[in-house]
């Protein structure tokens, strides 16, 4: 077989990983027997700055046929975030119905967690990031501009489909696991779309008597991660509050170099499109130093996608074993190894391994 994976870059260290994540994914095609047929797509702040637009009028249609998305980073000084989010990675996420925002969080060898020597060396849990609708929407507007009573208008918006598809999901993949799912609520201060949140969560939870289920309010729920993150198994929130999770999943288990995300479409009738967590990181971009980690990671779970789990497999165990060895390590990880030594040893792992 052969897949055919869309690769955007996109902006800053975007380019430097994506360019790893490919190498690794070519190694692991060869030894596993696949093929991987990339087309690059250079859709990014600097076509914007150029072109006017993130990606061209038939972007979305151009990207339909491929099996998959690998995208890097987008965002970019001189460009808002919100230009480059809803011009490109939100349509993207939309279009294709990748309602799902897989965030695995793993504490890998060799890295310190700020938990390190807290007991949370074991720390392993899965953020499940609803993709598509609540608190990231444009209904709303700004109002009385300049005026005494100016203000602005945010309207989220949950459906019960929605909701629904992503804490069945959230359900399912706890089969899969440790049998335990924790939901993000807020609704002591939330009172229309939270209790409505709550509700479904209560009866999908009634569905799957074999999975423990808990709801905790975002704040709590925040300070749990931090204290005990050994109670949690799968967590399940809405967009806004799976957004600010993942980050802090990812913060306590070694850093946003590490972590990977998967916008999925788990009916598999769209392209799923896979990306590092982190952003583009202009404070680093050019230096070739940024950790490649997170995007390989997230290479895997392509994988996983396509079907091809044993190549998924391997390149997690070939991270496994460079960061173990702890030779070749990126500043971030404490070492002075380049996004590219590290991205070969990993690569190199994969051969060997
Ligand atoms: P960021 O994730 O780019 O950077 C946050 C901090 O983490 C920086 O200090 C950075 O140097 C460090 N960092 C991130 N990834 C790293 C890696 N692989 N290796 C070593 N250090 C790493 O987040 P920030 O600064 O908030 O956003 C920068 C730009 O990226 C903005 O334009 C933002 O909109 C965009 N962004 C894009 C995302 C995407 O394409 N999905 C996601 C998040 C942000
Ligand atoms: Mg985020």
């Amino acid at each position: 077989t052969t897949y055919r994976v869309a690769s955007i870059p996109g902006d800053g260290i975007g380019v430097d990983v994506q360019r790893e994540a490919q190498a690794v994914l070519d190694t692991a095609a060869q030894r596993f027997g696949f093929g991987l047929e990339w087309t690059e797509f250079g859709w990014s702040c600097e076509r914007y700055a150029e072109a006017g637009s993130m990606m061209p009028a038939d972007g979305i249609e151009t990207l339909r046929p491929f099996d998959s998305v690998l995208l890097g980073a987008v965002g970019f000084p001189g460009v808002p975030d919100h230009v480059s989010l809803w011009g490109l990675l939100i349509p993207v996420r939309r279009a294709f119905a990748q309602y799902v925002n897989l965030r695995p969080v793993r504490l890998l060898p060799g890295t310190t967690s700020v938990l390190a020597g807290r007991g949370a060396d074991e720390l392993e849990m899965v953020i499940v990031r609803e993709n598509s609708e609540g608190e990231y929407s444009e209904l709303g507007g700004r109002h009385n501009a300049g005026g005494p009573g100016e203000f602005a208008l945010q309207e989220s918006v949950f459906t019960r489909v929605g909701v629904e598809r992503i804490i069945r999901y959230a359900f399912e993949l706890a089969r899969t696991r440790q049998h335990r799912v924790c939901s993000a609520t807020k609704s002591n201060g939330i009172i229309h779309t939270m209790p409505f949140w709550d509700e479904i969560f209560a009866e999908i939870a009634a569905e799957y008597p074999d999975v423990e289920s808990e709801q905790l309010h975002i704040d709590a729920l925040a300070a749990r991660m931090v204290q005990r993150p050994d109670l949690l198994d799968v967590v399940v929130g809405s967009n806004l509050f799976g957004d600010v999770l993942s980050d802090l999943a990812a913060a306590i288990t070694g850093g946003l170099g590490m972590a990977p995300s998967g916008n999925i479409n788990p009916e598999g009738e769209f392209p799923s499109m896979f990306e590092a967590v982190h952003g583009s990181a202009p404070d680093i971009a050019g230096r070739g130093i940024a950790n490649p980690v997170a995007q390989i990671l997230a290479a895997a779970m392509m994988l996983d996608q396509l079907g091809e789990k044993a190549a998924g497999e391997a390149v997690r165990g070939a991270v496994q074993t460079v960061l173990d060895a702890g030779a070749v390590l990126t500043p971030d990880l404490g070492g002075t190894s380049t996004t590219g030594q590290l991205g070969s040893a990993i690569a190199e792992a994969i051969q060997s391994g």
